[in-house]
């Protein structure tokens, strides 16, 4: 990233992730934008050659991530009585929309960029759907001070006597493993004061196959021009993925692998072993 505290350039990935959603009928209406369909189209070939090369592609991770983190919130939500969530890095998701859907109680918090918070805002505005339950705030998890900053944040928007749901969903590979691992820390501290609170993320696994990795690189520099950031892959398994976060202040650190949710959600199967790995880990 040329300026590490401005992440700006990354905004436009959320329009291909949200038609992602869309296109796969996760998504509202209300969300669906011209940019992101053009983006869709014009990476559906690319899409299609690396699911014949390598046995998956964006879209197969995008929906792994996409609907293990729904499920490990469902889980969150049944098994502790969970009652708000705060989704950062929110884009267009639908996530926000669904959740208010399923659970008429919860107080649901979608934050960004002051932009794409005030883009997301306008259009769940548009269809009635912002309330006291339904909230958007911009926030930037790069600002140490002023009113964005992850801790102001929090604290303007939720109950402080009330654990709480986090989320990052395409977020985090978008900076170095230092810079990421600020946040992290960060956010564990926050947690810390709200106990029994759930951070639910995704992490991009280092390939071991020369072919993939060199591949993957090539596609990881593309996409970091594009975005001006330094798109990363942090971790070489579960277990190092595991370690690491939990140095950062979190004391119970799960690492989920898609494999093991194949015979219970609808994601799609990897050929081999999927990249992606689901984050979760508790105050
Ligand atoms: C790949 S999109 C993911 C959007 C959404 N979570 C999804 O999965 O569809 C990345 C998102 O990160 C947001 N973002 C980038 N830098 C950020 C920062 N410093 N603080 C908060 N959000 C940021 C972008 O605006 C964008 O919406």
């Amino acid at each position: 990233m040329k300026n590490p505290s401005d992440s700006f350039g990354i905004s436009f990935t959320a329009l291909y992730t949200g038609a992602v959603w869309h296109q796969n009928g996760l998504s509202d209406d209300s969300l669906a934008t011209t940019q992101g369909r053009l983006l869709y189209h014009l990476m559906s070939p690319f899409e299609a050659a690396s699911r014949l090369v390598a046995g998956g592609n964006l879209r197969t991770f995008l929906l792994q991530r996409h609907l293990i983190i729904d499920h490990l919130i469902h889980k969150a939500i049944a098994d502790q009585g969970i009652t708000q969530i705060i989704e950062i890095a929110c884009g267009m998701t639908p996530r926000g929309l669904r959740l208010r859907q399923r659970y008429p109680l919860l107080h649901v918090v979608e934050a960004d960029l002051p932009d794409m918070a005030a883009r997301k805002a306008l259009r769940l505005l548009a269809t009635d759907r912002l309330s006291q339950y339904h909230q958007v705030t911009p926030i930037d998890i790069l600002a140490t001070r002023g009113e964005y900053t992850l801790e102001t944040v929090v604290e303007r928007v939720l109950d402080p006597a009330k654990p709480f749901i986090v989320v990052t969903e395409g977020l985090t590979s978008y900076f170095s493993l230092d810079v990421i691992s600020g946040f992290w820390r960060r956010l564990a501290g926050v947690m810390a004061k709200h106990p029994g609170s759930v951070y639910l993320s995704e992490s991009y696994l280092k390939p071991r196959q020369p072919l993939i990795r060199g591949g993957l690189d090539a596609c990881a520099q593309v996409l970091g021009a594009m975005t001006r950031s330094q798109v990363s892959f942090h971790f070489s398994d579960s277990d190092e993925t595991k370690r690491h976060i939990e140095a950062q202040g979190f004391p119970e650190v799960h690492v989920h692998n898609p494999e093991d949710f194949y015979d219970q959600l609808p994601i799609p199967h990897s050929r081999g072993t999927p990249f992606v790995r689901i984050v979760e880990a508790r105050s």
